[in-house]
């Protein structure tokens, strides 16, 4: 609590704002994004690999929270951009994204899909399987356009929040097996074609990564096999990515690394690898996407019923819940949260927060203490900004919440709320007669 800004009214700050002048102006729940922090980590990211003279692309994994406005901020700050479907390239176009800073992921691309980032121009696709492959070829020889790529691999390595394992043969949907020929079968069917262009290979192990181990060791499998192919075929490939993952502090028992330990480690290895061979450097391409955005969101709700379960738990149930944020309920995630309003009571009560959907596993956070709360009061859930919004859903026909955007006290919004109407916008009434 000690490290959030409050103003002499007890008051949560954010972005120099009063939170509840934020509550009281967009509603609740409401998605806070404080863009100062956003611009902090990207240069961060960015400034890591000037410092060390390589040549680099940092995208920002868009899937983490996509809007027009955000997709904006990205480009001011000289992000390229990762969309992983029409919808966010279609958003990215609109937004007036530099589409040659655009990178295409995903293990179904339809041909709608990929026609789309053709006809744009996109700079690159990471083309994830050999069902992909014909469809470029197919497209790309009928439309005689040209396209840049990226193959994804499977390196063999995953990662989870505290250790990674390797393995010889990764179980996993995406990309072609780095270490069973699949890699190289998918090298000789693209590397020679007269319109696709093979920049290089593309490998992502997790997300929520607190150690270097596992980047370390998918960057030394992904530029041998690099390396293997200039010596074997004498072809270049002149971009390694190694995706994102890098991981956020939710909770006081998360401890990342800064974003320029992960980079530099990476760096290193590489250099140490092309130093020893006849190999040009690669441009290094990462895509974070939760350490963009992900401690730069907070969520506002109005606190409303509450419910006492004597020597188990006191409920306290939000205007949200799982519809907004589907991480507790999904994967256990964990956050953390004060009362905006009552920053400077102390911490006497216990608490579950309890969201308005209807189902017991609608839960935001299990044990939390707060000042003893009523209703009215305003709750903020930190560390939202990535995967929240992104998640949300319509269940229970809730309205999805405002996004707003706050830096050095200034504010807009980004994302309007949900309307009833927006609700029953795509509904048609029932036409058919009762038989
Ligand atoms: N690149 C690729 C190919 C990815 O699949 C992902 C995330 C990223 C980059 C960005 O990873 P990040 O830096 O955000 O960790 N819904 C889950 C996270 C799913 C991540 C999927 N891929 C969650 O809420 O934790």
């Amino acid at each position: 609590v000690s490290q959030h800004a409050v103003n002499e009214k007890g008051h949560l700050m954010i972005g120099g704002i009063d939170s509840l002048e934020l509550a009281k102006t967009y509603g609740t729940p409401l998605f806070v994004y404080d863009l100062s922090l956003i611009r902090e980590r990207a240069h961060a990211f960015i400034q890591t690999f000037r410092d060390q003279h390589i040549s680099a692309q940092v995208a920002y994994a868009s899937k983490a929270f996509s809007s027009v406005a955000m997709y904006q901020v990205m480009q001011q700050e000289n992000l390229s951009l990762d969309v992983v479907s029409a919808g966010e390239l279609f958003t990215a176009i609109k937004a007036g994204f530099p589409v040659e800073r655009i990178h295409f992921h995903g293990n179904n691309k339809s041909k709608e899909e990929l026609l789309l980032a053709l006809e744009h121009n996109i700079g690159c696709i990471v083309v994830d399987n050999f069902y992909e492959i014909e469809l470029l070829k197919m497209l790309t020889v009928t439309h005689k356009q040209k396209v840049k790529i990226l193959l994804r691999v499977t390196p063999g390595v995953e990662a989870h929040t505290h250790d990674y394992i390797t393995t010889g043969q990764q179980d996993s949907k995406f990309g072609f097996d780095l270490l069973n020929g699949q890699a190289d079968q998918a090298f000789l069917d693209v590397y020679q074609d007269e319109y696709i262009q093979l920049l290089g290979l593309h490998c992502h192990i997790g997300s929520q990564i607190f150690e270097t181990i596992g980047f370390k060791v998918a960057a030394e499998k992904l530029i041998t096999k690099m390396i293997e192919w200039h010596t074997d075929y004498g072809f270049l490939c002149s971009v390694l990515n190694l995706g994102g993952g890098f991981g956020i502090k939710y909770t006081e028992e998360d401890a990342p690394l800064e974003p320029a330990v992960y980079v530099n480690e990476m760096i290193q290895i590489v250099k140490e690898l092309v130093h020893n061979s006849s190999f040009k450097m690669p441009e290094i391409w990462i895509e974070p996407g939760r350490s963009l955005v992900g401690d730069a969101g907070t969520t506002l709700y109005t606190i409303g019923s509450e419910k006492e379960v004597p020597d188990v738990r006191n409920y306290l149930a939000v205007n949200g819940g799982m519809s907004d944020n589907i991480r507790p309920a999904l994967y256990g995630a964990q956050y953390d949260a004060v009362i905006a309003n009552k920053m400077d009571l102390p911490a006497t009560k216990n608490y579950t927060i309890a969201g308005k959907c209807c189902e017991s596993g609608d839960k935001l956070i299990e044990d939390i203490q707060l000042p003893v709360s009523e209703p009215g009061d305003i709750l903020a859930m930190f560390c939202t900004g990535a995967y929240g919004y992104s998640m949300a859903s319509n269940y229970n026909r809730l309205t999805r919440p405002a996004v707003v955007f706050v830096e050095n006290g200034k504010h807009q919004l980004a994302v309007r709320r949900e309307t009833l109407e927006d609700l029953i916008h795509l509904d048609l009434p029932l036409a058919m007669e009762k038989e």
